[in-house]
């Protein structure tokens, strides 16, 4: 790893800004948005890839009506773990271990698991981060990237349905700033709104400064298409969501 790549995504003060991210109006949209295209169904087993704080757990297990078989939250930030003893808390019905949280870090794939533990995949915002970096050639590369893809064809089942967003390249964040501040001067807590907003904006212009090295991924729609084809996923189809600057991806693990 070059010197300079720290990351702030384990650190629990990152973790923490991005929960309030579902008081966003366009957020709000994003996740209405995936979890339509994801159409989770009662005794179905789902892995959430960099879940942050639990928002498309708790949306699929609201939209069963507590039936899903299990959700499993995958994230690098081991603060994420007390979003979701909160979720174990406020869900009803009471999930016990059907909701649960892993702390791993999925730029390394996903050994954790086995080939075919789920049904189902979605992500939020975070494939893109998933990281390489070839100290050779002295460059970032997208070999994590491409890897985690087969990785989560590897442990879908033949059928299985991949649902993510991602971030469309060079995001406006300006953007969804726009759209969100009119639900800042109607909350009942427009400090606190603006203050997340703020230190979401602030790790926004990192993520952005790194997508232009290479380290992070904001692809066009064409190339994340080429790469689901290479690992293997077929019936590819994406939208626009998120004011434009995201992508909603929709792929199958063919039998
Ligand atoms: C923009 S947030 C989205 C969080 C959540 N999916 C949501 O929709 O609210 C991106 C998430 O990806 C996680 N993440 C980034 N890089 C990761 C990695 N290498 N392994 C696991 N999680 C990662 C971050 O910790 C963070 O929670």
């Amino acid at each position: 790893m070059p010197p300079t790549a720290a990351s702030y995504w384990p650190d629990a003060r990152c973790a923490r800004a991005f929960w309030g991210q579902h008081e966003l109006p366009p957020y709000r949209q994003l996740l209405a948005d995936t979890v339509g295209w994801a159409d989770p169904a009662g005794g179905e087993r789902w892995l959430d890839l960099g879940c942050g704080g639990g928002a498309i757990t708790r949306a699929i297990w609201e939209r069963t009506a507590g039936t899903v078989a299990g959700v499993v939250g995958v994230d690098c930030a081991a603060a994420n773990a007390q979003a979701y003893d909160r979720l174990q808390a406020t869900l009803g019905p009471a999930p016990g271990d059907r909701v649960r949280f892993a702390c791993h870090d999925f730029s390394c794939g996903l050994g954790v698991f086995a080939a075919q533990e789920f049904d189902h995949a979605v992500s939020g915002l975070s494939i893109s981060y998933a990281e390489s970096f070839d100290a050779g050639a002295g460059a970032w590369t997208t070999a994590a990237y491409d890897h985690l893809l087969r990785e989560v064809f590897r442990v879908l089942r033949p059928g299985g349905r991949f649902v993510f967003s991602v971030n469309v390249p060079e995001p406006s964040w300006g953007r969804v700033a726009r759209f969100s501040l009119l639900a800042a001067l109607r909350s009942d807590h427009p400090l606190r709104y603006l203050k997340r907003s703020w230190r979401m904006l602030r790790y926004g212009r990192w993520l952005k400064r790194e997508a232009r090295t290479g380290r992070f991924h904001y692809l066009p729609a064409e190339r994340v298409t080429e790469k689901l084809a290479a690992a293997g996923f077929t019936r590819v189809e994406h939208c626009l969501s998120y004011c434009d600057q995201a992508y909603i991806f929709r792929a199958v693990r063919a039998a």
